[in-house]
């Protein structure tokens, strides 16, 4: 399946996606930003902001409020596994995460799901598919139709 990007400039110039992450993917989201500044996304990092321990959940609960202030429009997250990240953020109302080791797990999610945050694992995705992963998440919009629906009825069952 082809994945549907078609986003336009204008529509990526005015999306702010919120960076997270842990120590384990501290070093994966300074990546991360390199990445959104030379494509020329705007970004806000809500930490952490070094390699010392800390602990996810403090991370993704403050990127996640961003989202759902409608501060940010999208975030992506990252810790070692992204499992951690994706549980805290899919406790709060209006967010939808979703764990991603492959291009194609983006491109549905994004078609079908409308996930607007993306979390990974710097221990388990290599760089160069992140770096694709990043690209077809920003650029593949949600398809609607049925799917519309189907996403309703995920928000019903969130109360935070
Ligand atoms: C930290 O060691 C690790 O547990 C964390 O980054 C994450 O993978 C949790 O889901």
């Amino acid at each position: 399946m082809e994945a549907k990007q078609c986003l336009s400039s204008e529509r990526k110039n005015k999306m702010k996606i919120a960076l997270a992450s842990d120590h384990a993917g501290f070093a994966y989201k300074e990546k991360v930003k390199e990445f959104l500044t030379s494509n020329n996304i705007s970004f806000e990092d809500f930490g952490t902001s070094s390699l010392e321990s800390c602990d996810y959940p403090d991370f993704s609960h403050t990127a996640s409020v961003a989202i759902q202030k409608g501060i940010c429009e999208r975030g992506i997250f990252i810790c070692g596994t992204g499992i951690g990240m994706s549980i805290v953020a899919n406790k709060h109302k209006g967010i939808r995460a979703a764990v991603c080791e492959s291009v194609l797990s983006v491109q549905y999610t994004r078609q079908h799901n409308d996930a607007n945050v993306l979390c990974f694992g710097a221990r388990i995705t290599e760089w160069n598919i992140a770096e694709q992963m990043l690209k077809t998440f920003i650029e593949t919009e949600f398809e609607g139709g049925r799917h519309a629906k189907r996403v309703e009825k995920i928000h019903l069952l969130t109360k935070m």
